[in-house]
């Protein structure tokens, strides 16, 4: 039966958000907004739709230097830091016989080492009175996929940092998660060739691309209270695409 939906409320929750320029980070940095977070969205590009009462800041995830400037600007601003979304990544498709090392180090150093270094600053910020992680993997971290070598393999080691971190940290009230978006519409879908775009939506089994504020109503419900009880956990966002 359908009625009216209630979305899981952040109250002043600091949280900050990576790559919330655009794409998926800014509609996630929106839906924390819209449900009382104070957002600190953060990218290595400007915004392309900046949003009102939404902080900003210039931020390269694999800079430990720049992560502690992220997390010490957020905490001078708001007090503390209460969560954050590791959402910033990047992936170049390619077959493992044409992944060059350069590629796949770059791959590994914002998709692995730039969550590495957000847990692990969130963390020492939030280990006093606990917290909330959300780390942005994809559905290619669930089983092995043809043609993207290393971006598939930087997203499985989202998806085991996720639960590993979620063991160590749950006695310190920290609680980590990952969410596995299928295709989304985004500018990185919109990229493909129109064919591929095509091919890739015919084997989703809803027929459609994921709309982005999909994705960030999952990862502002893990950030809730609403989910208190929730850690190392993934959550699929798919449209049943690797059911
Ligand atoms: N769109 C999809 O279909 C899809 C599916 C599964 C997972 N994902 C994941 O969701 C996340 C968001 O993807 P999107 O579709 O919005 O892509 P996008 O390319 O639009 O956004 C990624 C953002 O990350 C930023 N970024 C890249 N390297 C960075 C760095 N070193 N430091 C700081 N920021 C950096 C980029 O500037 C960009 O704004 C990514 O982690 C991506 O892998 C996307």
């Amino acid at each position: 039966m359908k009625g009216k939906t209630t979305m899981s409320q952040l109250n002043e929750r600091v949280i900050v958000v990576t790559g919330g320029a655009g794409g998926m980070g800014l509609a996630i940095a929106r839906a924390l907004k819209e449900r009382g977070a104070r957002v600190i969205a953060t990218d290595l590009r400007e915004p392309q739709d900046p949003i009102d009462g939404v902080e900003f800041a210039r931020h390269d995830i694999t800079s430990e230097r720049d992560w502690d400037t992220v997390i010490a600007s957020a905490i001078d601003r708001f007090g503390r830091l209460d969560g954050l979304v590791n959402n910033a990544g990047w992936g170049e498709l390619a077959p493992f016989q044409q992944t060059e090392t350069e590629m796949f180090e770059k791959t590994l150093r914002v998709n692995q080492i730039g969550t590495f270094l957000g847990m692990k600053k969130a963390a020492e910020a939030m280990k006093d009175k606990g917290g909330a992680i959300v780390n942005i993997a994809s559905c290619v971290s669930m089983r092995g996929v043809a043609g993207q070598f290393a971006y598939s393999t930087s997203k499985w080691a989202v998806r085991g940092m996720t639960k590993c971190a979620a063991l160590d940290l749950a006695a310190h009230g920290i609680r980590v998660n990952s969410v596995n978006p299928g295709p989304t519409d985004t500018p990185m879908i919109a990229a493909f060739p129109g064919e591929m775009r095509a091919a890739v939506q015919s084997m989703i089994p809803m027929g459609r691309f994921g709309d982005p504020r999909e994705i960030a109503a999952t990862t502002a419900f893990l950030l809730s209270d609403d989910a208190s009880y929730i850690t190392g956990a993934e959550v699929e966002v798919d449209g049943g695409f690797f059911a």
